[in-house]
């Protein structure tokens, strides 16, 4: 796995894209000590999202939601969370915040930010 420091960001090679399912299921994968979540912005596009693994709201596991339009349907209470800001739908007073990850897709391969402060570990499913 290839990775790459800038400003106290880390890019980290997390899978390839193929791996990513294209019917708006989540899988995760443990990155730097991190559950982090991945799915494409809408079922069937080549485009990836990257999203903290544990709902805000009382710690579902995000990999057994939906992603449509880039938003992620949390499958305990159904809530809605735009994976661009992490924002919740449709509740916008409400203080949770679903914490999201640059992505980057380059050579068939999906790439993560982290804050290069975290340990180093290997990538694992
Ligand atoms: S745990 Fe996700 S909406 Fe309640």
């Amino acid at each position: 796995m290839s990775n790459q420091k800038t400003d106290g960001l880390k890019t980290i090679m997390v899978c390839a894209e193929t791996d990513i399912p294209t019917d708006g299921s989540v899988i995760t994968r443990s990155v730097e000590g991190q559950q982090i979540a991945l799915a494409r912005h809408n079922p069937g596009s080549k485009r990836v999202i990257a999203f903290e693994s544990r709902c805000p709201h009382m710690q579902a596991p995000l990999k057994f939601g939906r992603v449509v339009d880039g938003e992620v349907v949390c499958p305990w209470h159904f809530f809605r969370f735009d994976t661009e800001t992490g924002n919740t739908i449709a509740c916008p007073n409400s203080e949770m915040h679903l914490a999201t990850f640059t992505v980057e897709q380059r050579d068939g391969n999906v790439l993560v930010q982290l804050n290069s402060e975290s340990s180093d570990r290997a990538v694992s499913q």
